[in-house]
């Protein structure tokens, strides 16, 4: 048994834990780099949402419809798609609840949730999963935030998926320090490379990180890492 992260492109991810499968974020159809990800095949239990931005929902409600997964999310945005008939778990910040997959935590992120039509979606998050497979941290969009410091003093950080992309989010360097702050050398970069304002240079990336004594993964979209 072994947890498996697929990049979906974005800040949409993939994730197997033994027979459970978890899409993060889904924002693949309109996503021109991710055209060779068939949301129709994916697989579904869970939909987590870190927010309810344009680009971490726009394929929620047609892959909850597809594969009945059950949306997971702060308070609003479940309620959301509640309205919608589409079943869900709310949580809010600092919040854990045990899964089948695991123990789910909603953290803190700085940021701002609202739906695409103004509304309000709550306050943004990200989550820990700590499974019997290792233990994964998923930042959302988010600030380099002090808040990360509390993260190690709860819970032993195995990898981190942290945005990298800047001007909506941290960018490398803030990232580097949030490496630090949740004391965790393995790190996957995403939100990054999907429009104009988030290009990066990838080698800069992986220099900032290996000189700060770090492994940065960019997966290409649609590959994995095993943990
Ligand atoms: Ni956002
Ligand atoms: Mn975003």
């Amino acid at each position: 048994n072994d947890m498996k992260i697929t990049y979906l492109g974005h800040a949409a991810l993939a994730i197997e834990i033994g027979d459970t499968h978890i899409i993060v974020d889904p924002f693949i159809s309109p996503n021109e780099l991710a055209k060779d990800i068939n949301i129709n095949e994916l697989k579904a239990d869970y939909i987590l949402i870190t927010h309810a931005h344009q680009d971490h929902i726009v394929d929620v409600e047609a892959i909850a419809k597809n594969t009945g997964a059950k949306i997971v999310s702060n308070f609003e945005i479940v309620t959301h798609y509640g309205n919608l008939g589409l079943e869900g778990h709310p949580m809010n910040h600092g919040g854990s609840w045990q899964f089948d997959f695991g123990r789910l935590t909603y953290t803190n992120a700085i940021h701002t949730s609202s739906f695409p039509d103004g509304s309000y979606g709550g306050q943004p998050g990200g989550f820990i999963l700590e499974t019997s497979e290792g233990n994964l941290y998923i930042a959302g969009d988010t600030a380099l935030t002090m808040d990360m410091k509390l993260i190690p003093m709860q819970c032993k950080i195995d990898l981190a998926v942290l945005p990298i992309g800047d001007n909506f989010t941290m960018g490398i360097e803030s990232a580097v320090i949030a490496a630090d702050f949740i004391e965790c050398k393995n790190i996957i970069g995403y939100h990054y490379d999907t429009f104009g304002y988030i290009i990066i240079d990838h080698d800069d990336a992986q220099a900032a990180f290996s000189k700060a004594g770090k492994d940065l993964t960019l997966l290409p979209i649609g590959d994995s890492l095993t943990l």
